[in-house]
């Protein structure tokens, strides 16, 4: 994390983060750094202070920007670490493979369900109070238990906390708990309507609605075949 060719050393070992992988859904982050010492992440796609400007951000307190990094600097200052020991192959590797995992999460599960919880909440199928209903404390284990070890896992090379413990159960309780618990709160009708206007336009929810076809299912039988032997998959 700190010092490498190229790369002074700090102390501040989220200098480097590019992206935050705490809330619901991740977002890549900026760094603004004030002359009084603060320093705060605004979410990429707000407006970025300029050298010099005072902030009204509430963690600004008056201080006056000495220096934004972009989160595609602190990355690269990251990688410039990772260089000391890896080649770009290894590294770009790594992060394309965070990237997929954190776009995964976002796109296939936290952006879909976060709409439908805004949409009851907006039609008055939950009340406004958190955790009054199960499905908010199934929304709550998919991002804040599972979402974040398998995003947390997936930046730290981390396998059994990306998968086990992280999307398997993203997944498995995306399909057996939320929708289970959206029919309870809204209805099956309604949960039907919910559905089709968030998960069905994306790509990976359609097996859900359309069902797994003969190609795809003997693709899948093919795969296990070719790794395992064959009759592998019965
Ligand atoms: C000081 C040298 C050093 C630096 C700096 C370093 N690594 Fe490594 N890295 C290693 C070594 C050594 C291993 C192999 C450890 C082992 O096999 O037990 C490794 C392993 C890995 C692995 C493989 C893990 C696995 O389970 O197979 C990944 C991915 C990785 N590093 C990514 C990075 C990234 C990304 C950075 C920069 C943020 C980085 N490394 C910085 C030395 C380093």
């Amino acid at each position: 994390m700190s010092a490498a060719p190229g790369t002074s050393k700090t102390h501040d070992v989220g200098e480097r983060i590019s992206w935050n992988l705490r809330s619901p859904i991740s977002n890549k982050i900026n760094l603004v750094r004030l002359d009084n010492g603060r320093s705060y992440d605004l979410p990429e796609g707000q407006p970025l202070p300029k050298v010099g400007d005072k902030p009204k951000h509430a963690k600004a307190k008056g201080g006056k920007v000495v220096e934004v990094l972009t989160w595609e600097t602190r990355r690269e200052n990251m990688e410039g670490v990772c260089y000391a020991c890896h080649t770009s192959e290894y590294v770009s590797g790594h992060y394309k493979q965070f990237d997929d995992l954190v776009n995964l999460y976002n796109e296939k599960f936290a952006k879909p369900i976060a709409a439908i919880m805004a949409d009851l909440k907006k039609s008055g199928k939950i009340t406004p109070s958190p955790f009054d209903e199960q499905i908010e404390w199934t929304w709550w284990e998919i991002w804040h238990h599972e979402g974040r070890r398998a995003r947390h896992g997936a930046s730290m090379s981390g396998p059994d906390y990306t998968w086990w413990h992280g999307m398997y159960e993203v997944a498995k309780h995306t399909y057996f708990k939320f929708i289970p618990d959206l029919k309870k709160a809204a209805g099956e009708q309604e949960a039907a309507r919910l559905l089709e206007k968030h998960f069905k336009p994306i790509d990976g929810h359609d097996w859900f609605f359309s069902g797994m076809s003969k190609d795809a299912i003997e693709k899948v039988r093919q795969g296990y075949e070719d790794r395992y032997g064959k009759g592998a998959l019965k």
